[in-house]
């Protein structure tokens, strides 16, 4: 597929796998990652239900689905939503980590409930030769952690620490954030607080590419979500949360099965038929 010549930037591709990572990280103008024909279905994680003329396919990600890590500092209510609707067979991957930098988070806990192995990476452990914190050194640690687990995709879900450096390169086009906004309105914490305070009568949810900023790389999906009069930071909080926890996993999905291509920040999926 090389729809990536028509657009100028890289092709990702569920197909790809490791190597849809490593021709993103050789950055645009790169080769497209090799995967099937333009009317070819996606070479993995396709479900009974997505093939013509089958029926649904309940229960668990095959073994070969594309794993899947979660990373989140939490609660954990979008981890677990994720684990449903891979447990439904409505999302074809498989959950292969959940990783927290906050030991005893009850995202921990969750996975254990689902049977996802688990991981603590204490930013304590993350310090440069000065013994001051290294974002870098960081995401170093997270990147072991997915690369020893197979890992191919990664969710942050709640995971309050920006990364950096090699694992962004490595996990291009393959790492995704949740942010309870419809970005770029309202970044950074407490962005529900922040709707409700600037006076906005929609606002939603964004899932985006994760980059070194701050909720600031590309979107992949967005949900709108109405501010009701009498909303607190509570009440509306938790209409966002209801419909994160379905974009989220129908977001991943995308990701698993399609392919995309970036035209500067527009990330534009190529459907299995070859159409956009
Ligand atoms: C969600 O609102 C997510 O969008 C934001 O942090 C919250 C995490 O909630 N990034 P949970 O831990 O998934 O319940």
């Amino acid at each position: 597929m090389t729809d990536g010549g028509r657009s100028g930037g890289p092709v990702f591709s569920s197909a790809g796998g490791a190597a849809a990572g490593a021709a993103a990280a050789a950055g645009p103008g790169s080769a497209a990652v090799p995967g099937p024909g333009p009317t070819a279905p996606p070479a993995q994680g396709l479900t009974a239900a997505q093939r013509p003329g089958s029926g649904p396919a309940p229960g668990p990600a095959p073994a070969e689905a594309p794993a899947l890590a979660v990373l989140a500092s939490g609660r954990g209510s979008n981890f677990v939503a994720i684990a449903e609707a891979v447990r439904r067979g409505d999302l074809p991957m498989r959950l292969a980590l959940v990783l927290s930098d906050v030991p005893g988070a009850p995202v921990l806990e969750r996975a254990a409930e689902f049977g996802v192995p688990t991981v603590v990476v204490e930013p304590a452990a993350a310090r440069d030769e000065t013994g001051r914190y290294s974002r870098r050194r960081y995401g170093d640690l997270v990147l072991e952690e997915l690369l020893r687990r197979g890992v191919e995709y990664v969710a942050l879900a709640g995971f309050m620490r920006l990364l950096g450096g090699e694992l962004l390169r490595r996990y291009a086009g393959r790492i995704v954030n949740i942010h309870p906004s419809l970005l770029p309105a309202f970044p950074g914490l407490e962005p529900q607080r922040q709707a409700l305070e600037y006076g906005v009568c929609v606002t939603g949810c964004t899932v985006h590419l994760v980059d070194e900023g701050m909720d600031t790389g590309p979107i992949i999906a967005q949900r709108a979500v109405p501010v009701e009069p009498g909303d607190t930071v509570e009440t509306l909080t938790a209409r966002i949360l209801e419909a994160e926890h379905d974009l989220y996993w129908r977001a991943l999905k995308r990701l698993a099965t399609e392919k995309f291509v970036l035209d500067g920040r527009r990330v534009k999926f190529v459907s299995p038929a070859g159409r956009e």
